[in-house]
């Protein structure tokens, strides 16, 4: 626990969130899941909970996320947010996250990080409504170190192979203040200022997809909300995350 200098963000976050706390556990189901049961129970305070090592980690789409402890960051940041318009909050949290960490990683839309086309890092959002309040917790979870992919469809990638001996703490320090920064824009200025930023990074763009209702398409960037435009036959299609995944032809 050492490692986690605990304090230090503690300062540096309570000027853009004032009251955060931070908090490293050796170990929690998921940090999605207890940060969101503690806004349940009215704990609305800004919170950053690091696990060691999740038990029940959660992916997208109802998947889980499997990590052994040091292999990987997990980590969740809970916080009210006062917005009119959420499309495209996870995708804002992807670009900053990936402008912190290295320039040669790219998005692969929603809101998978990928290095050299392979899984990086994902990001879950979540949200609680408690009484007139809405509160978010944004999950994110890094590999770090290789790790055993017998279990997976597609080899993932991890961030040593960009920034070789880069470890938990660091990385963590690496992202969070921007992470912050960029949530707090978001809540002034929407999805419209991280548009440029996520094409920029696009790693679908002008690639063939198929999206999972079986059309096949060219990936062409990402609208002013945040949905993938592809083009297909019928058109182009703006496509949200709650409707299809999409899927890159190899
Ligand atoms: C995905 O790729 O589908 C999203 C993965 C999100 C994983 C992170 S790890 C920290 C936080 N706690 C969870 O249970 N999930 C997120």
């Amino acid at each position: 626990m050492r490692d986690w200098p605990c304090e230090t963000w503690t300062r540096d976050l309570s000027l853009a969130l004032p009251g955060i706390q931070v908090q490293v556990l050796p170990e929690v189901d998921s940090s999605n899941s207890e940060l969101m049961r503690r806004a349940r129970a009215g704990d609305l305070r800004p919170q950053l909970l690091v696990a060691l090592t999740q038990t029940a980690g959660r992916g997208r789409m109802g998947r889980s996320w499997l990590s052994s402890p040091g292999d990987a960051l997990t980590f969740s940041l809970g916080l009210p947010l006062h917005l009119n318009d959420w499309s495209g909050l996870s995708l804002a949290v992807g670009v900053s996250v990936t402008q912190s960490l290295h320039p040669e990683i790219q998005l692969k839309w929603p809101n998978d990080l990928w290095w050299q086309q392979r899984k990086l890092a994902g990001i879950l959002v979540e949200t609680a409504n408690v009484g007139p309040q809405r509160y978010a917790v944004i999950g994110i979870g890094i590999n770090l170190k290789a790790r055993d992919a017998r279990h997976l469809s597609t080899s993932p990638a991890w961030l040593q192979e960009a920034l070789p001996g880069i470890e938990g703490p660091q990385t963590l320090g690496r992202v969070l203040l921007p992470l912050v920064q960029t949530l707090l824009q978001f809540e002034r200025e929407g999805f419209a200022a991280f548009r440029e930023g996520f094409n920029a990074r696009d790693g679908l763009r002008e690639r063939a997809v198929t999206l999972s209702d079986g059309t096949h398409g060219t990936a062409r960037g990402v609208n002013e909300c945040g949905a993938l435009l592809v083009h297909t036959a019928a058109g182009v299609q703006a496509i949200t995350s709650s409707e299809v995944s999409v899927r890159p032809l190899p």
